[in-house]
């Protein structure tokens, strides 16, 4: 790497917000897959509205992947003493680049040998992998569910099982959510506009690749939060997060 090139990576990181040293997050990256779906700032954005969420909700997660953010926040949870549980939805589904444009195939970009089908199997099972080797006292509570899938779930405030086999009832009140899932503008907004119903005052939504620069329908969508009276950004790090006035 030049030299220039580390000095404009050393400007762009000393403008993002990070918690102090930990060396178990720090592992974490790495033992998990699915490093380059976690942005360092979001560890501090999770971090504050973890120990400033309004007390007995329940932490939401949508998409999860292999579980980084998932681990993440349970740890975080947990080094906060905070008690309440985490509840994510993830369909575990191949995203293909060209989804969008209407062009699906049977199999993950590039291949013609691995199906998509197969691919979504080895997904939740690093998934399940992470969590019951890093958390497995402390599960979370976890469907294997878009999250359009999960709110009418939800919405029945219903007792349900997860894919742990742990019974959990719904329907209950957000402290904090974390919106991770489909990018494109109109789930982030539906995403939001669910998260928005249970969300308590004061509790938190912090939108992952929401960023100015980002191309994705999330940084859209900040447009409309930014205008929404309800809500106050908290911070820019560079993902944006919202806190729910009272
Ligand atoms: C960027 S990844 C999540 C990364 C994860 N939060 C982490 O930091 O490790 C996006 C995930 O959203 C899931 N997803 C896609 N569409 C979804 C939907 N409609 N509802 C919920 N999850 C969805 C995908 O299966 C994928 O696992």
């Amino acid at each position: 790497m030049t030299i220039i090139k580390k000095i404009i990576r050393h400007f762009f990181s000393l403008r993002v917000k990070e918690i102090p040293k930990d060396l178990y997050v720090e592992r974490l990256r790495s033992l998990v897959v699915g490093e380059g779906m976690l942005h360092r700032g979001n560890i501090y954005l999770m971090d504050y509205a973890l120990k400033h969420m309004p007390k007995n909700g329940v932490v939401i997660e949508i998409g999860s992947y292999g579980g980084l953010s998932t681990n993440l926040m349970l740890y975080l949870l947990m080094k906060n003493g905070r008690v309440e549980k985490l509840i994510n939805c993830d369909p575990w589904m191949y995203e293909g680049y060209t989804d969008r444009h209407g062009i699906k195939s049977k199999t993950i970009d590039g291949r013609t040998d691995i199906s998509r089908d197969d691919y979504s199997a080895y997904m939740k099972s690093n998934f399940l992998n992470s969590v019951q080797f890093l958390n497995k006292d402390n599960l979370p509570h976890s469907f294997q569910l878009t999250s359009d899938e999960f709110f009418k779930v939800y919405d029945k405030k219903i007792k349900a099982e997860d894919i742990f086999n742990q019974t959990i009832q719904l329907g209950k009140s957000i402290s904090f959510a974390y919106i991770d899932g489909n990018h494109a503008y109109q789930y982030i907004k539906r995403d939001f506009e669910n998260v928005d119903k249970y969300l308590m005052s004061s509790g938190f939504v912090l939108f992952d690749d929401s960023q100015d620069s980002s191309q994705f329908g999330s940084a859209l969508f900040m447009r409309e939060m930014k205008q929404n009276t309800n809500y106050q950004l908290i911070e820019k790090n560079p993902n944006y997060l919202f806190q729910k006035r009272n």
